[in-house]
């Protein structure tokens, strides 16, 4: 991995939540200074690590020293994000002994992050939980927001709470052993913030994508720090989705529909979402709200960033019908989120089921 010259410093974000701040640390060694953040965030002492065992044995010692406690490990993958790795949590802090006086610690991907959250927000009614995400998808987005939980048998997160964390710690350097598969998965993610809002990023995105792939500290912080700030303030005015928040659903209608028709084993999630924000975009460019150099823009920085799985033997009307049953489906209604070029979105209700297939036809690559 190329290193730089001299390592950048590191940034923080604060973000506002009902009557507390919690603070996002992003920088190359943030969870290394972990015990400093967490005596100056005053949290309770008695510390329990919740990771799982691929992240644990590329990085346990990093955090060496942080508790004397044993780590509670759950499995690796999104098919033990489930009530029984909850359990676990609980079973582990259960017996020992584990009172109010607690701190979770999350050291892990969206998954470890989610469930330990969910544990968190359960356990003895609450106990404060920091995340130290460790995928760039986590870093950039799960770990921020509070939205913690679990998927069951019938469907993805049905089951969850809002938590928010009492400190975030991004550790860039943690990224360095992300196959290169995840960290683009969550390089989708952080070119959607540059669609939502903010050119200034999409740009940078799209014109540093080499050093960002070769995972550069100086190419990582700004990025992942705009990232943070954007999903920050979003969250800040709109804890609990009801307006603002849902620019955040950005390509994850049609992403969600896509992961749920190949059962989620074809997709990351972010791969999903690239070819959701494909899909908002061409219909964006058909309804006149936005330009088609835009568009043109978007599709490429995504073909840039590498293959995606295939669509083509995916039947539209099989995508559509998922697309009904979409969590965003509000009294009825189809909440879509359509970029008003880049930089910019607008939420409809009126999407058509033909805008939809002829859009989805349309982004297949030929
Ligand atoms: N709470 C939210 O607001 C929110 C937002 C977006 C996504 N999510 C959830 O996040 C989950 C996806 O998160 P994810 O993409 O991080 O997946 P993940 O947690 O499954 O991690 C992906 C893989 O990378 C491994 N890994 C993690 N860190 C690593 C590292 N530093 N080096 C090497 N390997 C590492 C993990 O063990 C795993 O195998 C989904 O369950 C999704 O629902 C939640
Ligand atoms: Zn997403």
């Amino acid at each position: 991995m190329p290193q730089p010259s001299s390592s950048p410093a590191s940034s923080h974000v604060d973000v506002r939540a009902g009557t507390k701040t919690y603070r996002i640390v992003v920088g190359p060694g943030a969870s290394r200074g972990i015990c400093g953040l967490l005596d100056a965030a005053s949290l309770p002492a008695r510390r329990f690590i919740v990771s799982n065992p691929t992240v644990w044995r590329l990085h346990s010692e990093v955090f060496e020293g942080i508790t004397r406690e044993e780590p509670i490990l759950i499995p690796d993958g999104e098919r033990f994000k489930n009530l029984t790795a909850v359990g676990r949590i609980y079973d582990a802090l259960i017996s020992r002994s584990a009172d109010r006086a607690t701190t979770i610690i999350a050291v892990g991907g969206g998954v470890v992050g989610d469930v330990a959250g969910f544990a968190a927000a359960t356990y003895l009614r609450g106990v404060p939980v920091v995340q130290v995400p460790t995928t760039l998808l986590a870093q950039v987005d799960s770990a921020i927001g509070g939205k913690v939980g679990v998927n069951h048998a019938l469907g993805k997160n049905l089951i969850g709470a809002f938590h928010q964390p009492a400190l975030v710690a991004a550790d860039i350097d943690l990224l360095g052993t992300l196959p290169r598969r995840e960290f683009r998965a969550g390089l989708y993610e952080v070119v959607k913030y540059g669609v939502i809002a903010s050119r200034d990023l999409f740009e940078q995105v799209s014109a540093g994508l080499t050093a960002l792939f070769a995972r550069e500290p100086a190419a990582l912080l700004p990025v992942i720090t705009e990232c943070c700030r954007i999903k920050g303030a979003i969250v800040e005015q709109d804890e609990r989705e009801a307006g603002p928040r849902r620019a955040l659903n950005f390509g994850h209608t049609v992403g969600h529909a896509l992961e749920a028709v190949t059962k989620y084993r074809r997709f990351r999630h972010g791969e999903a979402v690239a070819y959701g924000m494909l899909v908002a975009a061409q219909i964006a460019v058909h309804r006149g709200v936005m330009p088609e150099t835009e568009r043109q823009a978007l599709a490429a920085v995504i073909t840039q960033m590498g293959p995606l799985p295939a669509v083509a033997d995916l039947a539209a009307d099989k995508i559509l019908e998922t697309m009904a049953h979409d969590k965003k489906v509000v009294a009825g209604q189809l909440h879509f989120v359509l970029p008003a070029g880049i930089g910019a979105t607008t939420v409809v209700t009126d999407v058509t089921t033909a805008e939809l297939s002829d859009a989805l036809v349309a982004i297949r690559p030929s």
